[in-house]
């Protein structure tokens, strides 16, 4: 089995150490050869690598060689795969993204409605950078990007590298999802096989089958009325957000009982409901800047002093065993089935061939072979467009600079209507992103 020679870019974020674990976890089956880290914020990146260094030691001794770099050319030369899970702007940026739609009285999140635009517009450039600089140091090498808002850096990518088959972009919402799926069928996660269409956080499973076929979404859909609905993965299982979250997706079931809803949704659907919800001092980022952020930083310190793993509370996620078995899955051929964003041509008959659709694919050595989904019915298809159009507008916004495609772009969104609202809110986060996005005319 050939090994294999890793970046993660972006590598002081707080999921790095989850991502380390799942390596571990998975060593037999995805072995590495190296792992290099790069991150542009030096000291963040330090943390995280001195306390890996003492993890690998302890639980990887097999892997030589690790480092960490701020060097672009140091990072992505020799490698197989990049892992890109960058934040431009920081966690700070995120908080403005929560605050300013807030302040208008409409929902603030991270990648739906007003902040995705304002994050997609920071991640665009970014991300086309680093594609660049790792196609020039590694033209083979694979890119697995789980970079938010995916949807639109997933289109921004298509645009500029519309040749390139080795990029994937991922989202680990629809495996979290199925994570709650099968403990609450006492079943193996990666032992259901879904049925999946919709844009990145817009979308919705139409069935979930065992591997012997059997369709369990019947029994899924009865215990989500009569049980409810909740987080299982230990990453997310015990914060109250998303405990809030997954229990909204009971009342998207009794309001629309076709498919089952990805959780994302719930912006879309209940936007009033969500944005009444919200608290302007304590927003997303505040929550995740003083929990999961400060839990990480004190378990790096903490296993950096001792240079020991004891009693620290180390654990794998779904979310990096994902990533690492698409990775196996690309490099070894296993032709097995991801939920990814890929560009539709036909695969949603009934929807604009150039959209970036997130559906079950067969992950190859050759690339993507996405599986068809058909014609979807009429409500779907009326949300996913005007969701679309939303998205492809933010992307030309940011292309053409400009400000009308822009307000278009809010206006046409779910969760702001007015286009008045639009326009203040656009207004607003150009002051606030004035040192990431391009001038707007
Ligand atoms: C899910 C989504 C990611 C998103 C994350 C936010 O995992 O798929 O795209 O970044 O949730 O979680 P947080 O706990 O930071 O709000
Ligand atoms: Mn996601």
């Amino acid at each position: 089995m050939k090994k294999n020679r890793l970046v993660i870019v972006g590598a002081g974020s707080t999921y790095t150490i989850g991502m380390i674990m799942s390596l571990i976890e998975e060593k037999a089956q995805f072995p590495l050869e190296s792992l290099t880290f790069y991150d542009t914020d030096e000291e963040r990146q330090a943390q995280v690598a001195e306390a890996t260094k003492v993890i690998l030691r302890e639980k990887y001794s097999e892997l030589k060689s690790f480092h960490y770099t701020t060097s672009k050319q140091e990072a992505f030369t020799n490698i197989d795969l990049a892992f890109i899970q960058i934040r431009t702007g920081g966690l700070a940026m995120r908080e403005q993204d929560e605050k300013i739609p807030l302040s208008h009285g409409v929902v603030g999140q991270e990648t739906c409605g007003p902040g995705g635009m304002a994050y997609g517009m920071r991640s665009i450039k970014d991300m086309i950078e680093l594609v660049r600089e790792i196609r020039h140091f590694a033209p083979e090498a694979w890119v697995l990007n789980y970079t938010n808002p995916a949807a639109i850096v997933a289109d921004a990518l298509q645009r500029v590298f519309p040749e390139d088959k080795k990029i994937l972009n991922i989202c680990d919402m629809p495996i979290a999802i199925m994570h709650s799926y099968a403990d609450m069928l006492g079943k193996e996660v990666w032992d259901l096989v879904p049925s999946y269409f919709g844009l990145n956080h817009f979308g919705w499973f139409t069935k979930l089958e065992d591997k012997q076929g059997q369709d369990l979404t019947p029994i899924i859909k009865d215990k989500i009325i009569n049980e409810g609905f909740k987080p299982t993965d230990n990453e997310i299982a015990n914060d109250e957000s998303w405990k809030k979250t997954f229990q909204q997706a009971r009342q998207m079931l009794i309001d629309f009982p076709d498919f089952l809803p990805n959780t994302y949704l719930q912006y879309y659907l209940y936007p009033d409901q969500l944005a009444a919800k919200e608290k302007m001092d304590n927003t997303r980022a505040r929550q995740v800047i003083n929990g999961r952020q400060k839990r990480v930083h004190e378990l790096c310190d903490q296993i950096i002093k001792n240079q020991s793993t004891a009693d620290a509370d180390l654990e794998v996620d779904v979310h990096g065993i994902y990533m690492v078995k698409a990775a196996a899955a690309l490099v070894y051929n296993l032709n097995e089935i991801y939920i990814v964003m890929v560009e539709n041509n036909g695969i949603i008959s009934n929807i604009a061939d150039n959209a970036m659709v997130e559906v079950p694919a067969l992950l190859t050595v050759n690339g993507l072979k996405p599986l068809a989904v058909g014609e979807i019915p009429i409500f779907q298809k009326g949300l996913i467009e005007g969701q679309l159009a939303y998205e492809k507008l933010v992307v030309d916004a940011y292309f053409e600079q400009s400000y009308s495609k822009a307000l278009q772009a809010l206006t046409l969104n779910r969760t702001v209507v007015n286009a008045n609202t639009a326009r203040a809110i656009l207004d607003d986060l150009i002051v606030a992103n004035q040192d990431y996005w391009p001038p707007l005319t």
